[in-house]
């Protein structure tokens, strides 16, 4: 059966190699004789092979994890079921552990009693481990302006790196660290930022969305001229985060959906002021204010009188081409005359745009054309 000195022995094999450590090769006690094996290397979750050579002479043999024995001979002192053995024969004495794990990692020693002397062989084995992100920041919304951290940690073996990148837009590196640091950040460092842990096995990727908010600013306002009688749009467009609600002011009057003809849709970043049917009193200012939680914005716009000729206010009985030529001279003269007079930054000074002048305007040049047409002839 076992013999106890053998088990004595092992026991103490273990407690010295546990307190010398790794390697050992003479403990200095003439009667064991130790060496290390290579270490060996397996991923997380494969099967390990510890194989041991024997001799004619062995009488008693065991593999050790640590200080605790795994195997006796063919006897399973392990109450691991992951642990089995594989070959016992005078060659070799080999079991497998499968399913490893990091806690597997460490020294195992095979010990073997000879006639001669005990002989211990050991081996390490080294668990790899594929990264896992196991901390990242939140998705995180932030004003314009504000210092930001991002933190990203992963666990693995061998340690993974890490690195950050902006994804989109741009796809640019932003630290090859755990920690991204972004002070003063500006609406257009905003985007989804993308953490990588590499090792040796594997990576792992997350991703964090950074959220940048900002207060609107308006698209200036350009006039828009529209005949009575026709639909006319005025189109307000807002940079904003978060999205702004839209206010109407005509004058200083607010203007609400659905109320004398006018209906405000407003599509995301898009407002637009409908006039369903123009008329006299339409024709003026109309200020578009955008407002969200961080400020407001304005412009303002003119909607003007413009005058569509017909054929029965102009001549009677004259041929369409001479009509043809009139009116098409009398369209390109009036936008002419309303660039100058109301251009972009007529809105802005406030001091054009009086409906009286721009009416004015007009029967002079009809006028002017009629009576050079007339002339002509
Ligand atoms: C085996 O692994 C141990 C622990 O990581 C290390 O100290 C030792 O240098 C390795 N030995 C060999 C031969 O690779
Ligand atoms: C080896 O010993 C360590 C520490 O006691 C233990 O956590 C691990 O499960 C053991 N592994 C095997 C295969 O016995
Ligand atoms: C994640 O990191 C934060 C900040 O360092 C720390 O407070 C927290 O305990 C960590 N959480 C985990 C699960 O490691
Ligand atoms: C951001 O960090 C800078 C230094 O990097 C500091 O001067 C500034 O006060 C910080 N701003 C805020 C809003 O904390
Ligand atoms: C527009 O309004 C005028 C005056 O109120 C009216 O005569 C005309 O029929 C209206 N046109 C449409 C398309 O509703
Ligand atoms: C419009 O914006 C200007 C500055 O651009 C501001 O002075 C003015 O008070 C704003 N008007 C309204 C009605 O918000
Ligand atoms: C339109 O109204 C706004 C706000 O009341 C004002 O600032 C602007 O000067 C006005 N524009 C014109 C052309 O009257």
């Amino acid at each position: 059966m076992k013999n106890p000195m053998f088990w004595v022995l092992l026991t103490g094999v273990g407690i010295l190699l546990i307190q010398q450590g790794l390697p050992v090769h003479s403990q200095g006690d003439s009667q064991t004789d130790s060496k290390v094996m290579d270490n060996i290397t397996v991923k997380q979750g494969e099967t390990v092979f510890l194989r041991c050579a024997q001799g004619d002479i062995v009488t008693h043999t065991a593999w050790l994890n640590r200080s605790s024995i795994l195997y006796a001979g063919e006897d399973k002192w392990s109450v691991d079921p992951r642990v089995s053995l594989v070959t016992f024969n005078q060659e070799e004495f080999t079991i497998k552990i499968e399913d490893v794990d990091m806690t597997d990692e460490g020294p195992y020693i095979c010990a073997v009693q000879t006639s001669s002397r005990p002989r211990t062989t050991s081996v390490h084995i080294l668990v790899q481990v594929p990264p896992i992100i196991i901390n990242l920041s939140k998705d995180i919304v932030v004003n314009e302006g504000s210092n930001v951290t991002l933190m990203c940690q992963a666990s693995g073996k061998p340690e993974p790196s890490l690195t950050w990148k902006l994804l989109s837009p741009s796809g640019d590196l932003a630290s090859e660290d755990e920690y991204l640091d972004i002070s003063s950040i500006s609406r257009q460092r905003a985007g989804t930022y993308q953490c990588t842990a590499v090792n040796d096995i594997g990576l792992d990727v997350q991703t964090v969305e950074i959220t940048v908010n900002y207060a609107p600013s308006v698209s200036e306002g350009r006039d828009v001229g529209v005949a009575p009688g026709q639909r006319g749009v005025l189109e307000c467009e807002v940079d904003s985060m978060p999205e702004a609600d839209f206010e109407w002011y005509r004058d200083d009057r607010r203007i609400f959906n659905d109320f004398d003809g006018i209906q405000i849709e407003d599509v995301g970043q898009l407002s637009k002021l409908t006039f369903l049917n123009v008329s006299e009193e339409d024709y003026g200012n109309y200020t578009c204010i955008a407002i969200n939680k961080l400020g407001s914005s304005n412009t303002s716009f003119v909607l003007y009188e413009i005058i569509e000729p017909t054929s029965s206010t102009l001549l009677q009985d004259g041929s369409t081409s001479v009509l043809d030529l009139t009116s098409s001279v009398l369209e390109k003269t009036t936008s002419e005359t309303f660039a100058i007079q109301a251009g972009p930054g007529a809105v802005q000074d406030g001091n054009s745009g009086s409906m009286g002048t721009h009416v004015h305007t007009y029967s002079c040049l009809l006028l002017a054309i009629i009576l050079q047409f007339l002339l002509s002839f």
